[in-house]
Order: structure tokens, then sequence, then C-alpha cells
């Protein structure tokens, strides 16, 4: 330690005495090895390397050392100095690599352990495809219109031009509510909500409608009772079977692909004169080789739905002048469509919530 040089001597100072130098070097060379970690480190190199450590005291004094003491002194102090340095660095090496072993260990995250999040729930599927093709249409100018699934008889019947006795209510397997004398049905397709948007607003009307609709079906792998249908409606002037078709062609090739189009076969719906039922071209075979092909079953072409010119008995039902509008009109399986599009064979899956069927789809939010 240097202090008040009590003692001078020209040739021998105290602090830079070999004893005392070799003193210091032990002392700084023990400290360096102690410490266990960088904080610790650190603290040793101002304590024995820092301004007011011993051995920079020291070496103050060799300026009053006369030139050969001075040399020697010099040596000393500058070799001590150096092996404390390198010892300094030496367990700088080590400590840093600790430290870093200590963090590697300690700051892992295992990635396998298993997670506390919630899962949040999945969009259905279904609503999905129903906001998917409710926005294709509004994309070519349509209004969705939305209509109650507990509906009055009159509405899903008699206005579609069903009458009480006409042989084709029996086509659509009723839930009737009770009493019976309120004449109140699930509503059995989404039909009737064309004879509400043509008693509620005049034409042009242009409209899309997907929805719930209920019948006395056994459940199985093709059937429920209940099921989703889409319903468009156009009334306007001079509207043709032609520009049904040109309609379902855009809608079909938006839904399952460029080039998808449909073809009519005659059919009768009350509703519609004439009518047709749709069938959609198969987007896997598209008809060129349909024998092996699994999603049509070696058709080339799948049934997807009913359509027709309305007719104007249920446009004179709904307060529409016939002899100045006509219109048309669609009804299509929604599930079905989901079913094809996906190759499912099961409807089932479709409705008992199981979220992992869900977002298999793609569907998690
Ligand atoms: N509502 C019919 C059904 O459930 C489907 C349908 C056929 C709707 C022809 C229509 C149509 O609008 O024009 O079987």
């Amino acid at each position: 330690m240097s202090g008040p040089n009590t003692d001078y001597d020209p040739v021998e100072v105290t602090p830079l005495k070999a004893e005392q130098v070799d003193e210091m070097r032990e002392a700084a060379l023990a400290a360096i090895a102690a410490a266990a970690d960088l904080d610790a480190l650190k603290q040793v190199r101002i304590d024995h390397t820092g301004d007011r450590s011993p051995l920079a005291l020291a070496n103050r004094e060799i300026g009053a050392l006369p030139p050969q003491a001075r040399k020697d002194a010099g040596q000393r102090i500058g070799q001590t100095r150096g092996a404390v340095n390198q010892a300094l660095a030496a367990r700088q090496v080590v400590l840093e690599a600790e430290h870093e072993e200590r963090m590697l260990v300690e700051e892992t995250v295992d990635v396998s352990l298993p997670t506390t999040r919630a899962r949040r729930g999945g969009r259905h599927p279904l609503t999905l495809q129903s906001e998917l093709i409710a926005d294709l249409f509004v994309a070519m100018g349509y209004e969705v219109a939305e209509g109650p699934v507990v509906e009055a008889e009159w509405l899903n019947f008699d206005a579609l031009n069903l009458g009480p006795d006409h042989p084709a209510r029996s086509m659509q397997d009723t839930f009737w509510t009770e009493p019976a004398e309120n004449h109140v049905v699930l509503r059995t397709q989404t039909s009737p909500v064309q004879a509400r948007t043509m008693l509620t607003r005049k034409p042009p009307i242009y409209v899309v409608c997907p929805g719930r609709v209920f019948r006395t079906d056994e459940y199985d792998a093709t059937h429920s009772p209940m099921f989703h249908q889409v319903e468009g409606l156009v009334v306007d002037e001079g509207i043709t079977m032609a520009h049904l078709k040109g309609t379902l062609d855009h809608f079909a090739s938006q839904l399952f692909g460029d080039g998808i189009t449909t073809r009519f076969r005659p059919s009768y719906f009350p509703f519609t004169e004439p009518s047709a039922e749709v069938d959609v071209l198969c987007f896997v075979c598209r008809n060129v080789d349909p024998a092996s092909c699994r999603t049509c079953r070696g058709e080339g072409w799948i049934e997807w739905g009913g359509c027709g010119v309305v007719n104007p008995r249920v446009l004179t039902a709904c307060g529409v002048d016939p002899s100045v509008y006509s219109g048309f009109a669609f009804g299509m399986g929604i599930d079905r469509s989901f079913m094809f599009r996906h190759n499912l064979e099961d409807l089932r899956p479709l409705f008992e919530g199981d979220v992992r069927f869900s977002s298999s789809f793609g569907s998690e939010i």
C-alpha cells in the first residue's frame, strides 16, 4: 500500500519491493480465482488494476527511484500488471462461458409442455360457405334477404302455388307446430323468403337468402332434419331463362372453379314455370373421363338444385303484375354443395359441433 513515505529510501521504495509486489500479485490472482461471476470479477478488476489499486499506486512511485532501481521496479510492476491482466482476461472468458451456459439452461423454453391457452372456438364451415355465397351475389348487386324459420303455412306453401291439396306438398315432409289451427310450420325451404320479399318491396328485386330449413327426414349420412339452402330471386322487366342460366354459370364458376358450368334438366316445381333441375359440371373430372371419378360417381355432372322462371301465379299472389314483370328463382342445398366441394361422404359431422372438424376447414378464429 502506498501512504506517507516515512521510510523513504532513494533506492528502495516500500511498495516497490519485490516481496510487496509479489504479495500484490498473489492477492490479485487469488481474488481473480475466487471471483464467482462477472460482477465479482468486475469488482476485482477495479480493486486490483484500477487507478486506486496498490499496483497503480506503486507504479506511480517508480519515478522517484534512481535509474537502475527504476528499471528493475518498472519491470517488476510491468510483469505483475501483465500477469494480473492476463489472469483477468482468462477468468473473464471462463465466467462468460459459464454465464452463457447458465442462461441457456435457465431460459430454455420447453416447446413440448402442454399449453394452457384456451381454444377460442371456430366459425362453422357452413357459416363461412353461406357468407361466401352471399358475398358473391352481393358483388353482382344482390341484397341478402332473411326470413323466420318458424313460418306461416301460407308463405311456405300457398303463396308459392302449393295449395292445400297440391300433390307437391307431400314432396316436403313438414314439421307442424301446435296448435295445428295456427297453420305455422318450420319452413321446409327458403322459398317463402321469395314471397316475403315480393310482398314487402317493389321490383326490381335481386335478393339471395341463405338459411336453415327443416324436414322430417331421418338423420343419416345423407339426410338431416335440419339443413341449409340458399334461395335466389330476381324480379325485373324482361327477365328470362337466359339470365338465370348466365347467373348460375357464374355462381358455379365462383364456387367450384373457373370453367365449371351448369346444365338444366326439365323438372317441375309449383313456383316456377318452366322449371329445371340444375347440375354442375363435375369440378374434379370435368366430364372428361368420368367413369373412374368418385366425386360425380361416373356422371360427369353433380345434382345441385332447382330453378326456373317465376310462375305468374306466384307473382300475382305476392302483388307483382306479371304483365309488367318476370323473374327467375333458384334454390340449392348449402350442405350438399359443401359436401361435394370437400369430398365429404357423411354430412353428420357438419351438425355435431366438434371444433376439430370445423378447424380442419381452416375456420378457427
Ligand atoms: N325450394 C325447392 C326445394 O326445396 C328448391 C327450389 C327449386 C327453389 C326451384 C327455387 C326454385 O327457388 O325456383 O326443393
